[in-house]
């Protein structure tokens, strides 16, 4: 553990709730201060139910808050397959992989609505028509022949993993609909850093990576607001 007044770094096991807490109090975490959390490809090592009492308890714990994460999706293609096959050679398991694959049969399994619901909240809809307007004709093509399942589907699983862990707004995004959004200046300027000849393999990475984040309280501070 690194510890001073005003920075603390340490290690801990997020599966383990109580020794986490402690070990923050411990650091004088104060949870009426606006806190963000960030996992950046953490989540997914754990049990789908083991991340969902992580992210109960801080929503539980912060007064005002936002959560971010970034992780696998779409993990239920060829893609996918090979990524988990090479990790498990490796023998690294992603215990929470299921939560980032199907998220189809993820729907069926967490949340007791009908295919119908879906349809009728719009998002499929309003799914279809953002992307269109954004991605240049190919790479759309290319984005819907490699996904197993609608985007959208896996958009409202995330919100709903989420909201119905305590996260009262909660949005999601794949990278490449994320990237898609950039504006021009600053996409030349990323791909001006590095030749890239490959724009296929940065595109099917993409479409297995995503940014999702949960806001808690913060009105004032216009957590609400933040959109892409
Ligand atoms: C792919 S790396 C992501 C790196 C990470 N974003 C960082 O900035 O260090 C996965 C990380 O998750 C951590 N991890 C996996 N399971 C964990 C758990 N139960 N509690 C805490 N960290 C865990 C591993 O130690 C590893 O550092």
């Amino acid at each position: 553990m690194l510890d001073s007044k005003r920075y603390c770094i340490m290690g801990a096991d997020l599966r383990d709730i109580p020794e986490l807490e402690e070990k923050l109090k411990k650091c004088n975490m104060n949870t009426q201060l606006p806190t963000l959390l960030i996992a950046e490809c953490v989540l997914v090592y754990m049990t789908p139910e083991q991340s969902a009492n992580l992210l109960k308890w801080a929503a539980n714990s912060f007064e005002t808050a936002m959560f971010i994460n970034y992780e696998q999706v779409n993990m239920d293609d060829r893609f996918g397959q090979i990524m988990i096959e090479n990790l498990r050679r490796r023998q690294c398991d992603l215990a929470g992989v299921e939560t980032c694959k199907s998220l189809e049969s993820q729907y069926r399994k967490s949340e007791n609505k009908k295919e119908d619901d879906r349809g009728q909240n719009g998002l499929l809809r309003e799914e279809s028509s953002e992307g269109s307007s954004r991605l240049p004709r190919a790479r759309l093509e290319l984005y819907d022949s490699t996904c197993s399942f609608p985007i959208s589907l896996h958009r409202t699983f995330q919100k709903e993993r989420l909201l119905s862990n305590g996260w009262e707004t909660a949005s999601a995004i794949d990278m490449m609909n994320l990237y898609s959004k950039l504006p021009r200046a600053e996409v030349s300027r990323i791909e001006s850093l590095e030749f890239l000849d490959e724009m296929e393999l940065l595109e099917q990475l993409m479409q297995h990576y995503c940014l999702c984040w949960a806001t808690k309280g913060g009105g004032e501070l216009g957590l609400k607001e933040i959109t892409y």
